[in-house]
């Protein structure tokens, strides 16, 4: 077992794009940009995950009627494999259950091993797959569709 320093979660807030930015650009082959979280956090639920006054993680969900949406998910990468990941996933189905969501739905790249295996240990099944969806350095890369039932 691995001891982190406390990690608080708060809505994330204009002043944090910058270092959710330098998140998303460290870990996404495609990231968003910054218009993109300006627009977000309008229209979305957006966390960000701190640990020591410093972001280290952060969340995005939509909500459509009764479903959740899991936009992204992002972990510092010399934070990560210490629980933060889950921590921010906990959330998303804390907040999706107070907004009385059914269900939670995401995508996800076939090849992304590490967040497959977390949502599955969060009780996410795969229900779809979009083939050649996500862009790549070579050939184009599937997406795989989870959901978590809620209720
Ligand atoms: C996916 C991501 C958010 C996980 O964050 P994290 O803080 O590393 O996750 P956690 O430490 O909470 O790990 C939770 C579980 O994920 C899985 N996991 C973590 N690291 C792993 C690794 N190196 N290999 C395989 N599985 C791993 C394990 O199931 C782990 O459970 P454990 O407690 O038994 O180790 C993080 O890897 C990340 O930011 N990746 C890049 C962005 C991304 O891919 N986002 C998802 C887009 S859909």
């Amino acid at each position: 077992m691995v001891s982190i320093d406390l990690i608080t979660l708060r809505p994330m807030t204009l002043v944090d794009i910058e270092a959710v930015l330098a998140i998303e650009r460290q870990v996404q082959y495609a990231p968003w940009t910054h218009q993109l979280f300006v627009d977000s956090l309008e229209r979305h639920l957006c966390w960000v995950a701190e640990q020591q006054s410093s972001v280290v993680g952060f969340l995005v969900v939509q909500f459509i009627v009764d479903e959740a949406h899991l936009l992204n998910i992002a972990v510092e990468p010399l934070q990560q494999k210490q629980g933060i990941g889950r921590i921010l996933l906990n959330a998303v189905q804390q907040q999706s259950r107070l907004k009385k969501a059914n269900t939670i739905f995401l995508e996800v790249r076939a090849g992304n091993k590490r967040a497959i295996s977390l949502y599955q240990m969060a009780g996410f099944n795969e229900i779809g797959l979009r083939k050649n969806y996500y862009p790549a350095a070579q050939a184009k890369e599937d997406a795989v569709i989870m959901a978590l039932m809620l209720f």
